[in-house]
């Protein structure tokens, strides 16, 4: 039940000219439980009604004509107050809660219509670093948030697999590569020969056309190029896919820049045709001077496509592949300019869907300690950075848990768990700083903390189950044992869970969630340390604590599993 629509329900009709839709808006949840559970406050009526928004208050109050929901009401400086029935509002929560269970929180705003999802999307024979994770991480959330909230996302891998640097790839390869070292260190050894390439280069720049040469050629489906291309897409998928796996991350779609390839022709006639491609020096660019902003090029001087020209061909083929309602792009911030140049792009071919192009933009991650960079600085290896999560986890459980069974499992759940709520625990455009002890801090605002909170709700459930006692939640609810301070926090928290879900959609924010819930996590480690559960001896009263615990254990498990986190019964 919302609560805001159903206060919203009860008082429209009941100030002139202000309807039910306004006042939904205005309600709030005051901060403090002494000022009530849903407020309204008047001052944005004051106007349209001419009146003090006390006098709004106490024209309410004096209309109220009671409510089974409702213990009391009152109008205190602007505001008017309601207090809700702790009972009823506990018996509401805990039923929606648990009948809904793993649905619980999950709506149907999207109707079925898609969202496309480009994130992670990291390139080729190149590593994978950090600003891929937190684009993997930012873009899974979201993708499950849309998919809960009624959506079809579509998660796509926009790999970067194409352009010049391949032919240089080539070229190196074909001079100074060998299979053997490229099969034993992959994505590394590549690396190695690109930078080589670019050594020599500066000392032979007929390199440079020799690697335009190849890429002319691979664009044009030269076997040779074609075959070595593919073996370095297959090696650098299979690293990328390790990486996936530990983050239990998946696509559904891998088409990267090299899909378009042979539909960037047609693009550029419609560009051509719709006269925004002007030529300068020999290259083809859209100008976007009106629009404070540098050129979109689109064509190379010497016929080479480009970044730009990729996006604006794959927009479209998206649009006509999935008809999106969005169509949302996870990347640094440093892309942004990219984006709005692209996006401006679209609207001047006079497609109106340009609006439902979002760039979805995040802070840099720096790492605090110096053992944590390799040779270039900030340049980390991100299995390594999950593997010592990993690690460093087993051995949190080693000492915390000795006896544990599945520890392998759990310190991954844990681990990985750790670094991507990390990511997630702030606005994602703030630059963070990753420190070990932060992450993997068990009583901080963190994954462990959350997962180990939900671990102790299920243990909790577990025991009273094997002392004998119905499974909690069945039977009828006592909903008077819950209406102590403690509980009823909890209750709060459990009820906002879903304007929490769709805030974090309405605001592509995942962070929204996260914080979420380690404000459920606190409230419910406060309940359990004030309120014994399995030790009291009335039998309601135990099966009542029993059944909020029910509702935690299943509140934080869909949580945790919107923002990609695993929730473990044991930990
Ligand atoms: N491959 C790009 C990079 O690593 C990110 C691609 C983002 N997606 C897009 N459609 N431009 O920076």
């Amino acid at each position: 039940m919302n609560y805001k629509q159903w206060l919203a329900e009860q008082l429209a009709g009941k100030l002139e000219g202000v309807s039910r839709e306004t006042l939904a808006e205005l309600i709030e949840y005051p901060p403090n439980p002494q000022m009530g559970d849903l407020s309204l406050p008047c001052f944005k009526l004051s106007k349209q009604l001419r009146k003090a928004p006390q006098a709004i208050a106490e024209e309410l109050k004096a209309g109220w004509s009671g409510h089974a929901l409702v213990s009391r009401i009152d109008a205190v400086s602007g505001y008017f107050n309601v207090y809700l029935v702790p009972e009823q509002f506990a018996s509401q929560v805990v039923n929606e809660v648990l009948t809904q269970g793993d649905r619980y929180g999950a709506q149907d705003i999207g109707q079925g219509r898609s969202v496309v999802i480009d994130f992670s999307s990291p390139n080729i024979a190149k590593t994978f670093h950090i600003g891929h994770l937190r684009s993997t991480v930012i873009g899974n959330a979201l993708y499950r948030i849309f998919k809960f909230m009624g959506y079809n996302s579509v998660g796509v891998n926009h790999l970067g697999d194409w352009g010049t640097q391949f032919g240089k790839l080539i070229v190196a390869y074909k001079l100074w590569g060998n299979r053997e070292a490229v099969e034993a260190d992959g994505i590394g050894e590549l690396q190695r020969l690109y930078v080589k390439f670019h050594d020599e280069a500066d000392i032979h720049p007929e390199l440079e056309d020799e690697a335009r040469g190849w890429f002319v050629k691979l664009e044009q489906g030269d076997e040779e190029a074609l075959k070595l291309w593919r073996w370095f897409v297959d090696i650098s998928l299979k690293e990328f896919q390790k990486m996936y796996d530990l983050l239990g991350v998946t696509f559904d779609s891998y088409a990267g820049e090299s899909f378009y390839n042979d539909k960037m022709a047609a693009v550029l006639e419609e560009l051509k045709a719709k006269q925004l491609l002007e030529e300068d020096d020999g290259a083809l660019l859209v100008r976007l001077d009106d629009y404070q902003m540098p050129p979109a090029l689109m064509v190379k001087k010497d016929g080479g496509t480009l970044y730009h020209t990729r996006d604006v061909t794959a927009a479209i083929y998206r649009k006509n592949t999935y008809d999106f309602d969005k169509a949302i792009y996870v990347t640094d911030a440093g892309q942004s300019l990219h984006f709005k140049q692209w996006f401006k792009v679209i609207e001047l071919m006079g497609y109106d869907w340009a609006k439902q192009l979002v760039h979805v933009p995040f802070g840099k991650v720096s790492l605090e300690g110096a053992k944590l960079s390799t040779r270039k600085g900030n340049v980390v290896n991100l299995e390594e950075l999950l593997t010592k999560a990993i690690e460093k986890t087993r051995e949190i459980i080693d000492e915390k848990n000795p006896g544990m069974e599945n520890k392998d499992e759990v310190a991954r759940e844990v681990g990985v768990g750790a670094i991507i709520f990390n990511d997630l625990s702030n606005n994602r455009i703030k630059d963070i700083v990753f420190s070990w002890d932060e992450a993997l801090n068990f009583d901080g605002e963190t994954g462990p903390y959350v997962q180990y909170t939900h671990a102790r709700a299920c243990s909790v459930l577990r025991k009273a189950e094997a002392d004998g006692g119905a499974a909690a939640g069945a039977g009828a609810l006592a909903a008077a044992h819950l209406t102590n301070a403690e509980a009823q926090g909890v209750l709060r928290e459990l009820y906002l869970f879903k304007e929490r879900i769709e805030q974090a959609m309405d605001r592509l924010e995942p962070s929204i969630i996260s914080r979420y819930l380690v404000d459920l996590a606190q409230k419910f480690n406060h309940f359990y340390h004030e309120c014994p559960i399995l030790k009291v001896e009335d039998a309601e009263l135990r099966q009542a604590r029993l059944a909020l615990v029910r509702c935690v254990s299943i509140t934080l498990k869909n949580g945790l599993s919107l923002i990609g986190l695993k929730a473990p019964e044991k930990i």
